[in-house]
C-alpha cells in the first residue's frame, strides 16, 4: 500500500452531473487538498482544476496521474471502466476507485452478470441468450409478453427493449443480431422474462469484501409525468425511498450485494467501486434487473447529499481493502433530484440554448449540478441532452421535493424540459 499524503489528490474522470456530484462530495472531504477532473464541466471547473483529457482516453489519464503522484482516481463512467483505466492505473501502483475490467464485467456483459446471478442463487427474472437471430426468434414466438430483449455489451443505455408482441420482439432481435444496430455490443442478445413492481436503485462501496450500502433511490427513466413517454437516462431521483427500510436494505445487503461481492472475490475478481444493483420489488421480494459497475446517474446527486463524514477517505480505503463500514454514515432528511433536459431530448436533443437563473436556484439552498454545459464566452449553454441537476434537500421527501422544484423554477432555458412528477407517487401513497 503507498504511504498516504495529506492532504490528498484526487482526479474524478467524466464529466457529468454525477462526476458533480463527486466532485462536490470529493471538495467537502477535509482530507482533499487538489481536487483535478478529466474532463469535467463548467460546473465542476468552479470546485477542481480541469485537466483537458478525455474519460476514454485511458492511457492518458493513466499516464497524467501517475506523473502527478495524484493519492487517489475516482473513475465515473463505465466505458473507461470496461476498457480497463483501473487495471492500468493498479498496475502503475496508483489507487482507483472503480472495479478492474473483469470485475466491471458485470455491467458490459449481461450474459456474464446473468449466469453469474443463475449460478449463485441470487433473485432475478428469467433469462436466455442467444447469438443466432432464427433461435431466439423461435424462442421469442413461445414466450410470454411483454418480454424485455437486451443487448448483451454497453449500448449507451440503449439496448434494452421493453416489447409488448412478438412483432416488437423479432424487431429488436434483428436490430441487434442481424442489422448490427449496436455493432459489437448487440452480437449476442438476452431475452427476458418482463417483471412487474416498484423499481428502485441500491449502490454499495464495496472494497473487495466489505461493502457498505448508500441510501437507496428511486430513479425515473421515462420522460413524461406517470412514467410516459421514451426511456431516458434519468429525469430526476429521489433518496431515500420511504418504504425501504433498515430491513429491507439488509436483506439486498445479505441476499443480493454481499453474495455477489464473494462470488466476484472467490473467481479472483475482487470487485473494489460502486457496485449498483437495479432491482425490481415483487411480490417475491427483489430482484435483479441490472447490475452497473459505476455510480448511478442521477441517484448519485440525490445520495451524496446524504452522507456524512469524508467522502474521500471512504473512496480510499475500499481502493485499498480497507472499507470500515461504519464510517458510511448518513445524515437524516430526504434529497430530490430533478433533470432539466434539453428541447428534443432523448431523441436528437437541440443544443445551445443559454441557460440563465443557476446562481437564483443555489441562493434558495438547492444545490445545481452541471449534467450538460459548455461554457460559451461568459455563459453556460446547454451541451447535452441532460442539462442540470437540481437537488432540493429537506427534512422529509414532500420537503425536498417542494425545495427542487421552487429551485428548478428559477433555471431557464429555451424548450426546458422537467417532469413534473418526481416524489410525487409516494406522496401519493403518505396521502
Ligand atoms: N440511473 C441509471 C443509471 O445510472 O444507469
Amino acid at each position: 500500500m503507498r504511504e498516504r499524503n495529506s492532504p490528498r489528490s484526487v482526479l474524478v474522470v467524466g464529466s457529468g452531473g454525477r462526476e458533480h456530484a463527486l466532485v462536490w462530495a470529493l471538495r467537502r472531504s477535509p482530507s482533499v487538498g487538489t481536487l483535478y477532473a478529466a474532463p469535467g464541466n463548467p460546473g465542476i471547473a468552479q470546485l477542481a482544476e480541469i485537466v483537458p483529457i478525455s474519460a476514454d482516453d485511458i492511457h492518458a489519464i493513466a499516464d497524467w496521474s501517475v506523473e502527478r503522484a495524484v493519492d487517489l482516481v475516482v473513475v465515473g463512467p463505465e466505458a473507461p471502466l470496461a476498457a480497463g483505466l483501473a487495471d492500468l492505473l493498479m498496475e502503475r501502483s496508483t489507487p482507483v476507485f472503480g472495479p478492474t475490467r473483469a470485475a466491471a464485467e458485470l455491467e458490459w456483459s449481461k450474459t456474464f452478470a446473468k449466469r453469474f446471478l443463475s449460478e449463485h442463487a441470487i433473485p432475478t427474472p428469467g433469462w436466455a441468450v442467444f447469438t443466432d437471430a432464427d433461435t431466439a426468434l423461435a424462442h421469442a414466438a413461445r414466450a410470454d409478453y411483454p418480454l424485455v430483449v437486451k443487448a448483451d455489451g454497453l449500448a449507451a443505455g440503449k439496448g434494452v427493449t421493453v416489447c409488448a408482441s412478438f412483432a416488437e420482439a423479432a424487431a429488436a432481435i434483428r436490430a441487434a443480431l442481424v442489422e448490427g444496430a449496436f455493432g459489437e455490443a448487440g452480437r449476442r442478445v438476452i431475452v427476458e422474462e418482463f417483471v412487474t413492481g416498484k423499481e428502485v436503485s441500491v449502490i454499495a462501496l464495496c472494497d473487495g469484501e466489505r461493502i457498505a450500502c448508500l441510501p437507496p433511490a428511486r430513479d425515473h427513466k421515462r420522460l413524461g409525468a406517470d412514467d410516459t413517454g421514451p426511456n431516458t437516462g434519468g429525469m430526476g431521483a429521489y433518496a431515500p425511498v420511504p418504504e425501504l427500510d433498515e430491513v429491507f436494505l439488509h436483506l439486498v445487503e445479505e441476499t443480493i450485494l454481499q453474495p455477489t461481492v464473494d462470488g466476484l472475490r472467490a473467481m479472483g475478481r475482487p470487485y473494489r467501486g460502486a457496485l449498483y444493483a437495479g432491482l425490481m420489488l415483487g411480490p417475491t421480494g427483489p430482484q435483479v434487473l441490472e447490475f452497473n459497475c459505476r455510480f448511478g446517474d442521477p441517484e448519485t446527486q440525490a445520495m451524496l447529499p446524504l452522507l456524512e463524514g469524508d467522502f474521500a477517505e471512504i473512496l480510499l480505503a475500499c481502493a485499498e481493502g480497507q472499507l470500515d463500514p461504519t464510517s458510511v454514515c448518513r445524515t437524516g432528511g430526504s434529497t430530490t433530484c430533478l433533470t432539466l433536459a434539453a428541447p428534443g431530448y432523448p431523441i436528437c436533443p437541440e443544443l445551445g440554448g443559454v441557460v440563465r437563473g443557476i446562481v437564483d436556484a443555489e441562493a434558495t439552498g438547492a444545490l445545481v449540478f452541471h449534467a450538460g454545459t459548455v461554457a460559451r464566452d461568459d455563459e453556460v449553454v446547454a451541451g447535452g441532452g441532460r442539462v442540470v441537476s437540481v437537488v432540493g434537500r429537506g427534512a422529509d421527501l414532500q420537503e425536498s421535493t417542494e425545495r427542487a422544484y421552487a429551485a428548478a423554477a428559477r433555471i431557464e432555458f429555451p424548450g426546458k424540459q422537467m417532469r413534473p412528477d418526481i416524489g410525487a407517487p409516494q406522496l401519493a401513497l403518505a396521502r
